[in-house]
Formats: structure tokens, C-alpha cells, sequence
């Protein structure tokens, strides 16, 4: 089978699990990927990593249902903005829900995989949750979202990854957590997680690499030029 055609049917089995996972979507992220996993914390110190301000233009890379979004409204406030792109047209469903319920009127979201989307420019802020390591060219997304956030703009991406030196449990809680999204054997050959610290690397600076939970998870965060 050619190489563009896997590709193909990968991202088509990813977007047919998320069609599947979109109703119950944000009862189960609670849960995920074990019960008791803080990934609400976490999710909550990404945001934080973005250094908001009111009337900020964020935005953010494979937005699901949007859960991310009350977190950065509280920050940017209604004179701000977010863009949210997803490639799951059910997970966006969801998210244009959340935005109807919640009233906000400065929120656009944007069917596209990650890797072809055209960023904004002069974005202050771009934030990708528990999502980059499932997009292939995850590189292609650091270096397309570098080049168009405004000088001093925040790049967060926070994500499950496989510990380094871990006891087997631990690799095999990071392999339950990826198992319906991906090939795990494709994933933990991949090394995601190494491609895009890389590109975080290469194309942003004061790049700082957390990895919390005994490295089952990291937050990498960078900025355009010196922090504003
Ligand atoms: C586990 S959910 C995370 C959603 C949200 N960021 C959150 O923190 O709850 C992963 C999301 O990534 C999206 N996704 C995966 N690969 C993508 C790609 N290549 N381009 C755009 N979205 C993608 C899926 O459609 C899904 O909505």
C-alpha cells in the first residue's frame, strides 16, 4: 500500500473513533486515561503556561469539545479571541454546543487537520491538549504555529507520552491510554513526544520541557522571541 494511503486510513480511523467518543466525550476525559489521572490539573497548568491576557487572540490545535475553552475565556475575557481546529467533525459539534450554552461570541472553530491548517498570524497564543502526539506531522504544526504567533506569544503543548525509565505498570498505563486512539506500536515506536520537543526546540525560544506524573505525561512550552 502506498505511504499516502495508509496515512489516509489512519486519519480516517482516528476521526471514526472520535466520532464514536464525541457524545460522551468530556465524561470520559475525566476518567482518562485512568481514573484518578489529573488531567484536568494538568490541563489547567497548560493554560496558565500561556501567560493570557484580556483581549488575547489564542489558538487552539485539535480543540476537541472545546474543554480548554472556559479555562482561556476566564484569561482573555470578551474582548478576546479563540480559533479552535479540529478534523473530527463530531468532536467540533460538541465544542459549537459548549459555545451556543455558554453565550460566547468570539469563538470560531475551523474543520482541518492540524498539519494543513493555516494559522492565523499574530496570534498571542497557541495551545494544543492531549491531541499533538496523535497528529503525524506534528512538526509541521510547531513550525507553521511558530511562524505565526506575534512576538512574545506562547506555544503550550501538553500530552500523554510513555516514561523513559519506567516500571512495566507505568508503560503499560501510558499503552491503555493511547490504545483506542492509535497503533500503540506505531505510537511507541514514533516517540511523538521526541519530535515535538525537537520542533519546540528548533523553532521557538525559552523552551522549557516538563514531564509530571512520573513522565507519563509532558508540557513543553515556548515562545516567539522573548516573553512579552
Ligand atoms: C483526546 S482529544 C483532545 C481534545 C482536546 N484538545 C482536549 O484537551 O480535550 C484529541 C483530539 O485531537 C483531534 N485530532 C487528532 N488528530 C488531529 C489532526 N491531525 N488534526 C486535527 N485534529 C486532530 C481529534 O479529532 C480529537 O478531537
Amino acid at each position: 500500500m502506498q505511504a499516502s494511503s495508509q496515512a489516509e486510513q489512519t486519519r480516517e480511523r482516528l476521526i471514526e473513533t472520535y466520532r464514536h467518543k464525541a457524545r460522551r466525550y468530556d465524561l470520559t476525559a475525566r476518567l482518562s486515561p485512568v481514573p484518578g489521572y489529573p488531567q484536568h490539573r494538568l490541563r489547567l497548568r497548560a493554560v496558565r503556561a500561556l501567560n493570557l491576557r484580556p483581549g488575547d487572540f489564542v489558538v487552539d490545535v485539535a480543540c476537541g469539545t472545546g474543554l480548554n475553552f472556559p479555562l482561556i475565556q476566564r484569561a482573555i475575557g470578551p474582548d478576546g479571541r479563540i480559533v479552535g481546529v479540529d478534523m473530527t467533525d463530531a468532536m467540533l459539534a460538541r465544542a459549537q454546543e459548549r459555545i451556543e450554552s455558554s453565550g460566547w461570541r468570539n469563538v470560531s472553530l475551523v474543520l482541518s487537520d492540524a498539519a494543513e491548517f493555516e494559522f492565523p498570524t499574530g496570534a498571542d497564543a497557541i495551545v494544543s491538549t492531549y491531541a499533538l502526539t496523535q497528529v503525524p506531522d506534528s512538526a509541521a504544526v510547531i513550525r507553521h504555529g511558530a511562524a505565526a504567533l506575534s512576538e512574545g506569544g506562547r506555544c503550550v503543548v501538553l500530552d500523554l507520552k510513555i516514561p523513559g525509565t519506567a516500571p512495566r505498570w507505568l508503560t503499560q498505563l501510558g499503552a491503555a491510554a493511547i490504545r483506542p486512539f492509535a497503533g500503540i506500536d506505531e505510537w511507541m515506536a514514533r516517540r511523538p513526544w521526541e519530535t515535538i520537543r525537537a520542533a519546540m526546540r528548533q523553532d521557538l525560544t525559552e523552551v522549557s520541557w516538563s514531564e509530571p506524573c512520573l513522565g507519563t505525561a509532558f508540557l513543553g512550552v515556548g515562545s516567539r522571541g522573548r516573553t512579552r
